[in-house]
């Protein structure tokens, strides 16, 4: 039997240490449901108990994001939003123990609807305060495509500056992956 693996990708990485964070009866949130593998991952993991609060500005993401969680029987403690994730603090109220970003496109989608600088830093901030703490933030950050290269950019410039005090913030990339692979930004908040 062949072994799984270990490294994998940024989005296995970025599940791994979100699992560490939540459990039952949790409240997570998937601010880029896309086609709904972050959202299923984190419904399975806060179980009925829990809350997971998905957005997508798509209805397509959002439709396969549903059509995936009713399959797995997971739906139930899922609320799936059409909405920015810019305007979280609308929809959701803290403690939250996970947050998950996947940013870019949506995979088999269209290309030219990415997410945007302006809008994932508000989200990035507003999701910062809602987290509890010990609580969580995963983002996947893609370089590769047109825009991607700025929002990468602003996306370091302000987690860098987040107050050690409260925040650790990771950077984890795979150096020897051809030119601008996905890479992954974990934020932790102490208190
Ligand atoms: C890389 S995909 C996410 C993939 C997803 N995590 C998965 O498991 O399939 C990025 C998604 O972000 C969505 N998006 C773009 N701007 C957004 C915004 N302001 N708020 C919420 N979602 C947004 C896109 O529509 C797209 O579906």
């Amino acid at each position: 039997m062949s072994k799984a693996r270990i490294l994998g990708t940024a989005v296995t990485i970025s599940q791994r240490f979100v699992a560490q964070a939540l459990g039952e009866g949790d409240i997570a949130v998937d601010a880029t449901a896309g086609n709904g593998n972050d959202t299923l991952f984190l419904a399975r993991t806060v179980g009925p108990q829990g809350q997971v609060y998905a957005f997508d500005i798509q209805e397509d993401a959002l439709d396969k994001t549903r059509r995936r969680l009713a399959e797995a029987g997971e739906l139930l403690q899922t609320r799936l939003i059409k909405d920015g994730h810019e305007n979280l603090a609308q929809y959701v109220q803290g403690p939250v123990a996970a947050i998950m970003f996947n940013l870019g496109y949506l995979p088999r989608g269209n290309h030219e609807i990415i997410t945007r600088p302006e809008t994932t830093c508000r989200a990035i901030e507003a999701g910062l305060e809602l987290l509890g703490p010990r609580g969580i933030m995963s983002i996947v950050v893609y370089s590769g495509h047109p825009g991607g290269d700025r929002e990468a950019a602003e996306v370091e410039s302000m987690v860098q500056k987040l107050d050690q005090t409260r925040f650790s913030v990771l950077r984890m990339d795979f150096v020897n992956r051809k030119h601008n692979s996905p890479y992954l930004i974990l934020v932790e908040k102490e208190n």
